[in-house]
């Protein structure tokens, strides 16, 4: 679900030597091209945020045909992110120490990782042992989870990271696409059949610092070090053929991923040239890096406080709202003003919240409802808090009652699967930081930061009102956040839902406090046109929106007045009409609303 679309650029970020007025945007590209630094011509792509605001620049490629010849594909703002690959012995190992010596990065071999399972004894290890002795690779679920585990920890995501012999096979490489998990320049080392031969018969290795010796061209330093050397059980002349052939075997298609960011490198040179000439490529990719554009910082105002928490930077109504579907730029719009909201709200210590958005596609009053919408915006705020360090657990209220009165809410339909099918971003946050449940007390567990719950409401006979406070009692003094809830008590079919303790359910249901609010105003019993909006974030008041027509088919929002509480029908007349806010008289009712939930 990801896509591309315009950035905001920040211009105080750009490098001096870089003006802004060099890139020229188009629809879901940035260019850019510096004739004075003879920078070959590179393309900026975006991605959505998962924090709030806008988009980032997420990757820089540059034309393979360009002077310098470097392939790459640039996550900006980001550490350094490079695959190592080659036959065996073709020196993968030699240049990744040299990498981190350098670059810092950490190093993800691979090879090394199921050694030291072997050489631990664990499951994985004993697994292991005899795929690695008989120089075959080793199953791609072991080697998999081992890669996604070690990438998702902290020193990767702050150092960057070099990942050496992974991956090997299609399947592996498919795992790191399914993870978005991708290097910003993949390097093949090239070095003939007979030389890779001679290489791994001669490999010793000190188990006491990791270093890699050939006992003819790169002999140990000392005759200490000498005696302790060891030779790997798979460096025979015949194991590593097999390894060789089993390498040829699988190398293209593992590689075919990454064809526009190869770098093929000569690695039958020695040790020093082949490192200078990784080391001239890696520098360009950390200089475009640290050079192209940094993005806005998303949400500059919650992080300074309360005080500085203006609306200067919002945009204003968008326009064009009854066009479906939305755009995504439309859809990523309100996904950031709810966030915003809810952020505040949470950062404010509010625990019992509710979202009401009902732009269009998120009005399941209309026949353009998109059960998408709303879990691209689940997801929006779920990353969100998930990027801050929470543990937001996402509940989905499952089928209720029995038999012939067993009910789904209508627009609960299928989400859950959706859910678990969705695209959650680099590094697996989904299962870490977000988990998926249902609603009920019994979904709380310790380890919860938070909890999301997607549109909680009654399905015919049966009231979703007692579990959903069996849930916030377990809760307790956590944050749960109802999106588009609606839970009305409605008495069921035949009157079967109960009608004890209704009030109890309904004023609990109004405990729930409102940190945003959106909503698209027309005549009464119309759906077009639009006649204006309401809106409200949190902290700040209601707004009242008028829609102005403008000339060449253009419109705009107005904004007519606040409330300091939801504004009723009346009130909202009145303003339309520019009726004084009190003592006028109750206007007759041409305006309305969609579904009167005002
Ligand atoms: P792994 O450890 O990754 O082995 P490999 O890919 O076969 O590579 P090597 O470690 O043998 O060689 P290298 O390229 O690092 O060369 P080095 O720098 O040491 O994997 C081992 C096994 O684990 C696999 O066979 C498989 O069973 C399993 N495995 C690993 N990853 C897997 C995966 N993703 N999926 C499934 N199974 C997996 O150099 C070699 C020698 O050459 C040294 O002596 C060195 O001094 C010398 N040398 C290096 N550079 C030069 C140079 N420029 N000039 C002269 N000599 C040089």
């Amino acid at each position: 679900m990801s896509s591309t679309s315009l950035c905001s650029l920040h211009s105080s970020t750009v490098s001096p030597s870089l003006s802004l007025s060099r890139f020229s945007p188009t629809s879901s590209a940035l260019s850019y091209s510096d004739p004075c630094l003879s920078l070959p011509r590179l393309s900026l792509q975006t991605q959505p945020l998962r924090s709030p605001n806008l988009f980032r620049v997420t990757h820089l490629r540059i034309n393979p045909k360009s002077k310098t010849g470097l392939k790459l594909n640039c996550s900006m703002n980001e550490p350094l992110k490079v695959m190592i690959s080659g036959a065996p012995a073709s020196g993968k190992g030699t240049q990744c120490e040299l990498i981190v010596q350098k670059f810092g990065l950490v190093h993800i071999s691979t090879g090394d990782l199921l050694r030291a399972e072997v050489a631990a004894g664990s499951e994985i290890g004993n697994k292991a042992k005899e795929y690695m002795n008989a120089g075959r690779l080793v199953p791609d679920e072991i080697v998999n989870a081992m890669v996604t585990a070690r990438l998702s920890r902290e020193d990767a995501k702050q150092k960057g990271w070099l990942l050496d012999g992974y991956p090997r096979s299609f399947a592996q490489a498919e795992a790191l696409e399914q993870n978005q998990i991708r290097p910003d320049i993949y390097i093949v080392l090239d070095v003939p059949d007979e030389i890779l031969i001679d290489r791994c018969v001669g490999r010793r290795l000190d188990p006491v610092t990791g270093k890699i010796y050939h006992i003819k061209s790169f002999p140990p330093e000392t005759e200490e070090i000498k005696s302790r050397l060891i030779t790997r059980p798979d460096d025979t002349e015949q194991k590593v053929k097999s390894r060789l052939e089993i390498y040829k075997r699988n190398a293209e298609a593992a590689s075919s991923t990454y064809s526009p960011i190869t770098n093929k490198i000569d690695g039958n040179r020695p040790k020093e040239v082949v490192f200078k000439e990784i080391d001239s490529l890696l520098s360009q990719v950390q200089n475009y890096k640290g050079k192209i554009i940094k993005p806005e910082k998303s949400t500059p105002d919650i992080k300074k406080g309360k005080e500085s928490l203006s609306q200067d930077k919002w945009r204003g109504i968008p326009t064009r709202l009854n066009n479906i579907p939305h755009s995504r730029e439309i859809r990523t719009y309100f996904y950031d003003d709810v966030l915003l909201a809810t952020e505040r709200a949470v950062k404010d210590g509010k625990t019992r919240l509710k979202v009401d958005i009902n732009i269009p596609e998120l009005n399941p009053e209309m026949d353009v409802y998109r059960i998408g919408t709303l879990m691209e915006l689940v997801r929006a705020l779920a990353l969100s808090f998930a990027d801050d360090g929470k543990r937001v657990k996402v509940c989905v209220q499952g089928s209720m009652g029995e038999g012939a009165l067993a009910g789904m809410p209508l627009q609960l339909a299928g989400t859950r699967k959706i859910l678990e099918f969705m695209d959650w971003g680099d590094y697996g946050a989904k299962g870490t930081f977000i988990k998926i449940g249902s609603i009920g007390a019994a979904e709380v567990d310790e380890q919860d930061d938070m909890y999301i719950l997607v549109a909680p409401q009654n399905a015919v006979g049966n009231c979703i009102i007692d579990d959903l406070r069996a849930m916030t009692d377990a809760a307790k003094h956590r944050p749960v956040i109802l999106i588009n809830a609606r839970l009305k008590d409605l008495p069921g079919s035949s009157g079967i839902m109960q009608t004890m303790g209704r009030e109890q359910r309904l004023e609990y249901a109004a405990s729930f406090e409102s940190c945003y609010f959106f909503r698209l105003l027309y005549y009464a019993g119309t759906q077009y046109p639009i006649m204006g909006a309401l809106r409200m974030t949190y902290p700040f008041p209601y707004e009242l929106y008028k829609r102005v027509d403008e000339s060449h088919r253009k419109e705009k929002y107005v904004l007519l007045s606040t409330f300091p509480q939801r504004p009723t029908t009346d009130e909202i007349n009145d303003a339309f009409q520019g009726k004084p806010r009190a003592g006028a008289r109750k206007a007759s009712g041409i305006w309305g609303f969609l579904s009167g939930i005002l």
